[in-house]
């Protein structure tokens, strides 16, 4: 059986069959087959008349493990090297990855590399010399639910925005109906070219997606500017929200601020007064308000715990920085001030070391600290909708929180037990009664003990329904 190199047909010919096999969402080889067969059954399709097709999207590719799959176009530039990480971020969240490397990327990275990080072919050239067909741009294109640009190069993006289709990368960027995500990076002044800046207008105006570029330092010695490429986490992020769409979630859309852990108030540089507050039960409802959707702002007071995944946390450690945090955090929909903040501090903070001296303790004076919870409570301006305070107390629990509740002016109160025999303060667990208004009448709702986890969870789900999008 004879068999047939496109890419020693004639140049016009192979223009054809690229055209035709694009419009037909096919591959060239798969076109010649169709042509032939037609052939053969006696329906010949004039060169001239290239048959209306459907632009509607192929059939969703499942890949072999029913996982999303992705066509990584690795551009030409410096960045390259960071393709290899975000191949591998890729996987990480069950993605498949294919990888098209330009001929310039091949200066940055190997197809080697690649293709065993991706555990797939590599593809290189728009014919390939392996099938004696081409290489599958449509194929490529189709074979995917998104495609990733990661470097997108300031060429490959003017390229784009034109619609050439001279290399395999760009071919396919022009073949395709699935949706584009561009990693942009390069050189600052090249960004800011008006050429650059027109082709990736044009290129959103066509509904390309594009992630960075970051600011930062440039492989050019001494060069700074935005033009870095988003690091590969952000990328990996960006193709999974387009990917899998986050649904829509209680508290999609509100800030949350959440104050936590204790304070520490300087005595002298060495010494401060503190509290045993271990912060467990604010950085559990700082976790739960983000694992709802919330965007959480987390201002903690010096403890033991790492950020809460996808949170900044900012740390603190006064009473005052803290409410400096807090109102640069403003405004938000929802406060929950859950941090044990000391309510005294010295009144002068020794500059030195305090000395022991023969004339006896040194005298510490106290003065009162702002109360952050009241202060926000009573703002005018800027006052979050939803105000919700924390009463632990050692003794005459709900009558001391209710007392509590008159006196700051928040909306709810969670009064808890933190008297040792609880083992509440830097414990797991807690008992929580939750205080609110119903006209003038404070109701007092008491829940089951759970651990610090749940009792996020349950006031989370509480707050939605109060304010989120569940409400
Ligand atoms: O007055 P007490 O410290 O018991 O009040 C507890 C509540 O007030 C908690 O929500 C705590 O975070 C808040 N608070 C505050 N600033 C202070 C003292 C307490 O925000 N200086």
């Amino acid at each position: 059986m004879a068999s047939l190199t496109i890419r020693k047909l004639d140049d016009e010919l192979k223009a054809y069959l690229r055209l035709r096999s694009a419009r037909n969402g096919r591959s060239v080889e798969e076109e010649v087959r169709v042509i032939l067969r037609d052939l053969a059954d006696g329906r010949v399709e004039p060169a001239e008349g290239i048959p209306a097709v459907s632009t509607a999207p192929a059939p969703r590719p499942a890949s072999s493990a029913g996982e999303p799959r992705i066509t990584l176009i690795i551009g030409g530039g410096i960045a390259a090297y960071k393709a290899l990480d975000l191949i591998r971020r890729l996987k990480e969240r069950h993605i498949e990855v294919r990888c098209v490397l330009t001929k310039a990327a091949q200066q940055f990275v190997t197809p080697l590399a690649a293709s065993a990080l991706s555990h797939e072919r590599v593809y290189t050239d728009l014919f390939d010399a392996e099938s004696e067909f081409d290489a599958g741009h449509i194929r490529l294109a189709r074979e995917c639910d998104l495609i990733v640009v990661a470097p997108a190069t300031a060429d490959l993006m003017a390229k784009m925005a034109q619609g050439h289709a001279d290399d395999l990368a760009s071919a396919i960027l022009l073949a395709a109906n699935r949706p584009i995500l561009l990693a942009p990076a390069m050189n600052p002044l090249m960004w800011n070219n008006p050429a650059t800046r027109r082709n990736v207008l044009q290129l959103r105006r066509d509904d390309v997606h594009t992630v960075g570029p970051n600011a930062g330092e440039m492989a050019e010695a001494g060069e700074a500017g935005v033009g870095r490429m988003a690091e590969p986490t952000e990328i990996a992020a960006a193709a999974d929200r387009m990917l899998r769409p986050p649904k829509a979630q209680p508290l999609s859309g509100k800030r949350v601020l959440v104050t936590a852990g204790p304070t520490h108030e300087a005595i002298d540089p060495v010494r401060y007064i503190a509290n045993r507050s271990s912060g467990k039960q604010g950085f559990a409802i700082a976790a739960a308000a983000h694992a709802a959707g919330a965007d959480v702002v987390l201002v903690a007071g010096p403890v033991e715990l790492d950020d809460p995944s996808g949170i900044a946390v900012m740390r603190v450690e006064s009473a005052r920085d803290m409410l400096h945090r807090v109102e640069a955090a403003l405004p938000v929909d929802v406060a929950i001030f859950a941090a044990a903040v000391a309510d005294w501090r010295v009144a002068s903070e020794g500059s030195q070391k305090l000395k022991k001296t023969t004339a006896g303790m040194p005298p510490l004076q106290l003065v009162e600290n702002p109360d952050i919870l009241a202060t926000i409570s009573k703002l005018k301006e800027k006052r979050p909708p939803l105000v919700i305070g924390f009463a632990a107390e050692t003794e005459h629990l709900i009558e001391n929180a209710k007392a509590k509740f008159a006196r700051k002016g928040c909306d709810w109160i969670v009064a808890n037990d933190v008297s040792p025999a609880t083992g509440v303060m830097g414990g797991d667990r807690n008992t929580v009664h939750l205080l609110a208004r119903e006209g003038k009448e404070v109701t007092v709702d008491s829940w089951p003990v759970m651990t610090k986890e749940e009792v996020a969870a349950a006031l989370v789900s509480r707050i939605a329904r109060s304010v989120g999008t569940a409400s």
